[in-house]
């Protein structure tokens, strides 16, 4: 029922529409409290003015009394309204006035003084969900396979715990340090105790308090080049300069990282599988890279965050299972199981723990604890890894048909990275510009990734990158079959 808050006093006359829904979502005294209290702050209810009494207002509301003195109740102990419920309840005079702002209208003219430099816009390709494209996107895993059972077992068992009373262990839950630490032995032949492990809001945080930790703003920080963008924007924030080093069919070229006093403190890799062109580290380059590390005195950041998933080629170890005191380790569950749960952890040498801690701490005291403990209920089980099984069988047979279908578009373009991960890299020939393929690709609705943003280093070669993780098969095949035409009809309009 909707009516107006109207009481003749003597001295003021108080005029303000409320609306109550007795089968809306919220209880009816939270709607009669929050749009008093939205009245009072809009200015509609000034300072001082006498509200009618509950009486009276539940009359006129058709409500309960009680529910209307709970609302006063509630926004007298907010200190919005004063005065005893039966003796007369005002809004605070205390309040300060309210300039009548008209919704819509900017707030404050010009720039204010806090409003500092310019919007840092996050360096990720826009998140764009319509339906009629087939968004060949990278870094999506495949959620829909999920089991549904094995999810809300986990679940449940996390409802019949006592929710903590207080903050949880920046380091992150004990038990599930101790299964990260299991599985890495097991999957990543990393060895690490519990004690190692750091649980952190995705790789992008545990990237964020490495770089918090080590460098300066003005220090020199090595990435390969093409990069992961996001992970070179958090260097930057922190004021890094990016030192690009080049990447090739071995991975980054660990010759060109410079040596001496222009060593940089870090260099960040994506040694598994390069991100985005796919190569892995070569086990001679892996070696090189740590003996530069040793003799450099510098750090490596190891980004493994698809390392689960390789296929028909031989494991190489993680270079923090080579030498874990020059290797900071970032893993993430984003491609395991969802980007959207935000977890990842590190493993970093014993000097930096205590820092990356007190680091985490001051970021968001510790990761979600549901989610962690849900998590940890999964590894616990065997799930994830019953999960991973299933996952790389399933991206397996995705990347081979994959690979099939772009054969359609040999020789202007060639299939690469395809030994782990869940994304290819599409290399074109000097007859294509990939600008112009993504461009025709999408009139046909399909969506893929110019390779020449990964780049932070002068010309990039022209190239595409595929992700094929959340597509459904048939979609990709769709997508991979118009990509083709789209390449080769480009292909023979430039040959004529
Ligand atoms: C190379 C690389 N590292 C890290 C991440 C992000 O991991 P997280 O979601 O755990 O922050 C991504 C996400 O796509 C990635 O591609």
């Amino acid at each position: 029922m909707t009516d107006h808050l109207q009481a003749r006093q003597s001295d003021v006359t108080v005029d303000v529409p409320l609306h109550v829904d007795r089968a809306g979502a919220l209880p009816v005294v939270q709607q009669v409290s929050t749009q008093l209290r939205a009245a009072i702050l809009k200015g509609q209810l000034r300072p001082g003015t006498r509200l009618p009494s509950t009486r009276t207002l539940a009359r006129v509301l058709g409500i309960s009394r009680g529910a209307v003195v709970t609302a006063y109740d509630d926004l007298l102990a907010a200190g919005y309204l004063v005065g005893r419920v039966g003796a007369g309840t005002y809004v605070s005079p205390e309040l300060p006035p309210t300039p009548a702002v008209s919704s819509g209208a900017p707030p404050l003219e010009g720039r204010p003084r806090w409003l500092r430099g310019p919007l840092v816009t996050p360096d990720v390709a826009p998140s764009r969900t319509d339906e009629a494209v087939i968004d060949f996107r990278v870094g999506q895993p495949t959620v829909a396979k999920l089991s549904d059972a094995a999810w809300k077992r986990a679940w449940r068992r996390v409802a019949e715990e006592a929710l903590p009373g207080a903050y949880a262990d920046a380091a992150g839950d004990p038990e599930l340090r101790a299964e990260i630490a299991a599985y890495l032995r097991r999957s990543r032949g990393v060895v690490c105790d519990p004690d190692d492990v750091l649980v952190t809001s995705g790789a992008i945080q545990g990237l964020h308090l490495v770089a918090r930790a080590v460098l300066a703003p003005g220090d020199v920080a090595a990435f390969e080049d093409p990069g992961y963008r996001l992970a070179r924007q958090v260097l930057r924030e922190r004021g890094a300069r990016i030192l690009p080093i080049p990447v090739d069919a071995d991975g980054l070229r660990v010759t060109e990282l410079p040596t001496g006093p222009d060593a940089p403190p870090l260099v960040y890799t994506t040694p598994s599988h390069q991100f985005p062109l796919g190569s892995r580290l070569s086990l001679p380059r892996r070696h090189a890279l740590l003996a530069w590390a040793r003799t450099q005195d510098s750090l490596i950041v190891e980004d493994d965050y698809d390392g689960e998933f390789r296929y028909d080629a031989a494991p190489l170890p993680a270079l923090a299972s080579l030498d874990p005191a020059r290797v900071v380790y970032l893993g993430t569950f984003s491609k395991v199981l969802s980007p959207a749960l935000r977890v990842g952890y590190v493993v970093a040498p014993h000097v930096l723990r205590e820092r990356l801690a007190a680091l985490k701490t001051i970021a968001d005291y510790h990761t979600s604890w549901p989610v962690q403990r849900v998590l940890t209920h999964f590894l616990r089980s065997g799930d994830l890894e019953r999960h991973l099984g299933r996952m790389r069988r399933l991206y397996a047979r995705k990347r081979e048909v994959l690979v099939r279908e772009l054969d359609g578009a040999r020789p202007v373009a060639r299939v690469g990275g395809l030994e782990a991960g869940f994304h290819v890299h599409l290399e074109l020939d000097g007859r294509l510009s990939a600008a112009e393929v993504a461009r025709w690709a999408e009139e046909r609705g399909v969506r893929v990734s110019v390779l020449s943003p990964f780049y932070a280093a002068g010309s990039a070669p022209d190239g595409l990158v595929l992700g094929y993780g959340g597509l459904e098969p048939a979609q990709m095949v769709q997508g991979a079959r118009v990509l083709v035409e789209v390449m080769n009809s480009l292909a023979a309009a430039a040959a004529s």
